[in-house]
């Protein structure tokens, strides 16, 4: 009978040693002499390598020659506790299997550290390095959290369309979907092109948010979160933007803007925290590795309680502040990233929710503010990362909401249905977006975005 395979995070178990395993996985590094050979075996499952221990008296040079980095192995052998420095158990091989070679002449991930930039070219197999190991690991079981969060509060997984006739966010930022012909357009006779020709007989795009169908779903349900792809033409090649990232957005019926913050808070704090339980070895490499003020800055969110901020207030400190921005600042201002780093690294030092944004840079479905100047948005504003979440109580009342949409000029027909929640039984009610991977690129320390999604969809790249 086959002896049934151990995945390495589960080896390192006092209970297992003194027993035979089966161990599967690729080969990290290869050394030793003449007698024996010692092969750290990583499965993906952890950070950990398992040592192979490889008695050259039991194998022959034909089958240790394929055995080089990057190969995949399928070994069984004795659990032993190791001698050595750096492990706790190893393996002494009694079987090896070479599943598939790796040519050293072609294999890019040779032992010695490589640029991040580098692996990004190479992200077909980075997922093989410690580095995005560790990364895409914790990246699972961030996900995880946010599902156990909302289901513990009784919200319930809405999953709203990706492809949408509306623009959520009024920005215009949209990716075209269309199956028309692009060198051979059907024409209306004024010669604009014939949408009534393609495949939905209207315009559609990719969505930017889900949040208006997220609201239907709250004045219905109640409570509801989604987690989905969430795409954006904006031509900013920035370390904090994707093309096509991953977004979670609760929307609350009954909840004001405060209960709102209050949600945002306790959201992320439960992340972090359930991270800092889950990842641990994750945590400590990339903290080791990259940036030693890691888990100090992650459990000093915790810690403390974020600031609450109107807009006006943080503009004032702003003006007051001694440092020179490369963007002037005056109320109105859409805050740049060396305003909010300014507000969160420097001035508060704790994560910072700016609340009562002018209406003019804040999107359509926002609450009015009674002073006809402002809306009661939030963003939550982070260390290192900036804006993480942007969010707002909305506008529940039909003729207020109606003379925005007017005022922008946002195309009325598509809108009937959003608006018809606030003609049926309307009611207070809130909700906010995070940037799933802005979360990420906080919890790892990561710098740049496009290193916390496997594959990353940025301008001019679409590789993989
Ligand atoms: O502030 P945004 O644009 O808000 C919305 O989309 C609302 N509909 C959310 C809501 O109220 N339901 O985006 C929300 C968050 C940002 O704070 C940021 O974390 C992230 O989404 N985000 C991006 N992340 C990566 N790349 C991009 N291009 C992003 N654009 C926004
Ligand atoms: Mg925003």
């Amino acid at each position: 009978m086959e002896l049934k395979r151990t995945k390495i995070v589960d080896i390192f178990n006092p209970e297992l040693v003194g027993s035979k395993v089966s161990v599967k996985g690729w080969v990290r590094t290869r050394r030793g002499n003449k007698h024996v050979q010692f092969v750290a075996l990583n499965d993906g499952s952890t950070i950990k390598n398992l040592q192979i221990v490889i008695d050259l008296e039991k194998f022959d040079e034909e089958t240790m020659k394929p055995i080089t980095t990057g190969s995949s192995l399928h070994v069984e052998g004795d659990l032993v506790a190791s001698q050595g420095k750096g492990q706790t158990v190893e393996v002494q091989a009694s079987s090896i299997e070479v599943y598939g070679t790796a040519d050293p002449d072609e294999y890019p991930l040779q032992k010695k550290g490589h640029t991040l930039e580098f692996l990004r070219e190479k992200a077909h197999l980075r997922m093989r390095t410690n580095t995005f190991g560790a990364v895409f690991r914790i990246r699972h079981h961030l996900a995880y959290a946010v599902h156990k969060f909302f289901n513990d509060r009784g919200f319930f997984y809405l999953n709203t369309p990706l492809i949408t006739a509306s623009d959520a966010e009024g920005a215009g930022e949209m990716f075209q979907v269309t199956t028309l012909d692009l060198n051979n357009l059907p024409r209306t006779e004024d010669g604009k092109i014939d949408y009534s020709k393609d495949f939905f007989g209207k315009a559609t795009n990719l969505t930017v948010s889900g949040q208006l169908e997220g609201e239907l779903g709250a004045t219905s349900l109640g409570a509801i979160y989604t987690f989905g792809p969430t795409f954006r033409a904006e031509n900013s090649n920035t370390p904090r933007h994707l093309a096509e990232f991953w977004m979670i957005e609760p929307e609350i019926a009954f909840y004001d803007i405060n209960d709102n913050m209050d949600l945002a808070e306790d959201f992320i704090k439960f992340c972090i925290q359930w991270a800092l339980d889950h990842c641990k070895d994750d945590i400590d490499f990339l903290n080791q590795m990259y940036d030693n003020t890691l888990i100090e800055r992650l459990n000093g969110v915790l810690a403390e309680n974020f600031v609450r901020l109107d807009y006006t207030d943080g503009i004032n400190i702003l003006l007051e502040a001694k440092k020179k921005f490369e963007f002037p600042v005056k109320w109105g201002i859409d805050l740049q990233s060396e305003h909010e780093r300014y507000l969160v690294e420097e001035h508060f030092k704790r994560p910072v929710i700016l609340t009562n944004y002018p209406k003019e840079i804040k999107a359509f479905y926002m609450k009015q503010n009674d002073d006809g100047k402002t809306v009661r948005a939030m963003d939550v504003l982070f260390p290192q990362i900036g804006e993480i979440i942007g969010g707002s109580e909305r506008e529940a009342d039909y003729d207020k909401l109606l003379n925005r949409i007017n005022e922008l000029n946002i195309p009325m027909k598509d809108m009937w249905w959003y608006l018809e929640t606030r003609k049926f039984g309307t009611v207070p009610h809130s909700g906010f977006g995070l940037g799933f991977e802005r979360l990420v690129l906080f919890v790892t320390g990561m710098q740049n975005i496009r290193d916390v999604i496997a594959f990353p969809r940025t301008p001019n790249n679409a590789e993989f």
